[in-house]
């Protein structure tokens, strides 16, 4: 009876362990296994950000596209699986990848040293620079840093803009806002004095903005405004592959026309 007992212990503990090796295997699968396996590339993005992504209507539906969304597309494409968008306010974005909701993070984003700690970054897509957005009138009124002290200044949460502001521009009076589109009513309406951006995105605000106009207080272009994407820290494999497609899309400037085509979409907030 006792030995018995042993002998269903014992099974009960192979068991454990073998089912236990089983779902470490699973979670060793390497990420680009996993795509292929699911057949789906999931994205993260915040679609507040045009021309990278942005919401228009299509057949009065609410669709994501931009420049992004179409450089997303060709990854799935290249990858032989299918595109996910999963939206989510930019703050969350980085999170989504870190807990393995999403694959990748495609969403404007800059390769920063603390992000490079935590994140593997493809090689970079595009080039951007900071901008100061501000209403027509107050040009002039920006033009050296010590203009912004006690300024009420917007940047995006979870930016590297936000991480700028308040490394660099400390004695304005930095409020950070969950929505691009938030940061702008908020300019247009005077409840904010200015905005630092990424300078496409500002360009696009003009275009619908009369009233808005870069600042003449510039910022010195960092390496870090180069856009690439982030996936999960050691990516092998799927990091050498996105690499591979983005080499062959900059050598073939593949990715201004993703930007022309995203300018004929209407942006609706
Ligand atoms: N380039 C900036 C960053 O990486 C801002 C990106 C904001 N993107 C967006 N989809 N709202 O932090």
């Amino acid at each position: 009876m006792k030995l018995k007992k042993i002998f269903f212990a014992a099974t009960l503990l192979f068991t454990g362990l073998s089912l236990a090796a089983c779902s470490s295997a699973k979670t060793e699968q390497s990420p680009l296994d996993k795509i292929k396996e699911k057949g789906t590339l999931v994205v993260a993005t915040s679609p507040d950000y045009a021309p990278f992504e942005f919401q228009t209507l299509v057949d009065g539906k609410n669709e994501v596209v931009g420049s992004d969304i179409l450089l997303a597309q060709k990854l799935a494409d290249e990858l032989g699986v299918e595109l996910e968008i999963s939206t989510m306010n930019f703050d969350n974005v980085l999170n989504s990848v870190q807990n393995g909701k999403a694959d990748l993070a495609i969403a404007g984003l800059s390769i920063s040293p603390e992000r490079e700690k935590v994140f593997d970054f493809s090689d970079p897509y595009y080039q951007d620079g900071n901008v100061l957005l501000v209403q027509k009138g107050d040009v002039a009124k920006y033009a050296k840093v010590a203009d912004l002290d006690n300024a009420d200044l917007a940047v995006q949460k979870g930016t590297t803009q936000e991480t700028y502001a308040r490394a660099n521009l400390s004695n304005a009076n930095i409020v950070s806002l969950t929505l691009m589109g938030e940061a702008v009513n908020q300019l247009k309406n005077g409840q904010v004095k200015a905005i630092i951006l990424d300078s496409s995105v500002a360009s696009g605000y003009m275009s619908q903005n009369p009233d808005l106009a870069l600042a003449e207080l510039t910022f010195e272009a960092e390496p870090e405004n180069a856009k690439a994407i982030a996936m999960a820290k050691d990516s092998g494999e799927l990091k050498k592959e996105i690499n591979k497609i983005i080499g062959k899309i900059v050598e073939n400037d593949d990715y201004k026309s993703y930007l022309e085509e995203a300018a004929k979409y209407t942006v609706v907030e």
